[in-house]
């Protein structure tokens, strides 16, 4: 056969038909990613912190490393010093991270036997879970019980609970992400560009979830604030943390043009909230967001196996009770960190994908002015 045959051949094999196949599936999928809105595709300067250190990994140390699986949240319990938190294979750990990170001790608490992500604690001493395929959980003190609180609300099931916190009079403030897409699905989510997400609250005392917020961006992270007036919780896609006010049901912008896609939030007791970053913002990142058929792109390689959400340069960013930025901690090495909060002189971070707790001491590597 004439090469100039088989080449034709060869080209028609290996480019065309896998050319055409592509643009089939590509019209003929449903999946059908949205624009965002404008205010998410703003990249300004207002939320550059004054302090960083982009330099995470240096100095860090790992805690419970080869122990805990994807510890997404972490919560500290004052009383006991202990900080509770959930792992990919269900348990809720408990750790008791001592001064030498070798020294530290990991306890199987309680296996949910779902993927527990979002941990508060109830006023009795009860740990609530936002467990992303159960459900709203109590756990009794003891670890003995564990009970569903809420698992749906105006008739729609949470697909994607995902963070929890509680106000001083026992009532509690969750997120479902997503009512579309469960947590192995996530990424469709995101990559769809649709609000499937809620603000809601439990009430222990008439056992009523209410639905505060519909149609929210990933809602993810949640924290009280310290004067119990409001709650702050974070939009991923929209890079945006909001205030909602319990009594007025008003809605305001805490933070927004963050430097990172937010996942939880947390306050250390002392002035300041720890928004966690599980990535920076990438031009791909930007290009995704800005443009639906980018989306729509890699939502059909993800349905075919192919990942394309890339975390990089991942951090917390800590702020005031403003919302004023303080100090950056991230590194361009690290990612997927999900949770972030400082106990003492220490900056714990959990998260997506390592076996570990991070640690940074904050007094020996600290932020410092931008150059
Ligand atoms: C802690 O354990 C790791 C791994 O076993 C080891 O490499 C490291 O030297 C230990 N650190 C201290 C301070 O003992
Ligand atoms: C959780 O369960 C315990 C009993 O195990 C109960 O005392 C407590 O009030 C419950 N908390 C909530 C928020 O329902």
């Amino acid at each position: 056969m004439p090469l100039f045959f088989f080449s034709l051949r060869f080209l028609f094999l290996s480019a065309i038909i896998p050319l055409l196949a592509s643009i089939v599936l590509y019209r003929f999928d449903t999946f059908d990613p949205a624009l965002l809105p404008s205010d998410a595709l703003v990249y300004s300067t207002d939320s550059i912190s004054p302090l960083i250190n982009d330099q995470l990994l240096t100095g860090a140390e790992f805690i419970g490393a080869g122990l805990l699986n994807s510890p997404e949240d972490i919560a500290y319990h004052r009383d006991s010093g202990l900080i509770y938190t959930g792992c990919v294979d269900g348990w809720v750990k408990r750790v008791k991270a001592l001064e030498s990170v070798n020294d530290s001790v990991v306890e199987d608490w309680v296996n949910t036997g779902g993927r527990p992500l979002g941990i508060a604690f109830g006023l009795h001493g009860e740990v609530i879970v936002a467990d992303a395929y159960k459900g709203l959980l109590n756990i009794s003190d003891d670890g003995k019980k564990t009970e569903l609180l809420t698992d749906e609300a105006e008739g729609v099931k949470f697909k994607l609970t995902d963070a929890v916190a509680v106000r001083d009079n026992g009532v509690l403030y969750f997120t479902d992400a997503s009512y579309k897409y469960n947590l192995h699905h996530f990424a469709f989510d995101l990559w769809e560009g649709k609000p499937h997400g809620r603000l809601m609250s439990f009430d222990p005392i008439t056992r009523t979830t209410r639905v505060l917020l519909r149609y929210r961006y990933f809602s993810n992270g949640i924290s009280m604030s310290a004067d119990q007036t409001h709650l702050v919780f974070c939009e991923t896609p929209l890079r945006r943390c909001s205030k909602y006010y319990i009594n007025e049901e008003r809605v305001e912008v805490f933070i927004q043009s963050l430097p990172g896609y937010p996942d939880n939030i947390r306050y250390d007791g002392d002035g300041h909230y720890w928004i966690a970053m599980p990535s920076g913002v990438t031009m791909l990142w930007k290009l995704s967001f800005r443009y639906p058929f980018i989306r729509k792109l890699q939502g059909l390689a993800a349905k075919y196996g192919f990942d394309t959400m890339i975390f990089e340069n991942a951090g917390v960013l800590q702020v005031d009770l403003d919302g004023k930025p303080i100090a950056l901690y991230h590194d361009s090495k690290h990612s997927h960190v999900t949770s972030g909060v400082k106990i003492g002189k220490y900056l714990y971070c959990g998260n997506l994908v390592y076996s570990h707790i991070l640690r940074l001491d904050l007094l020996k590597y600290p932020a410092q002015k931008r150059l």
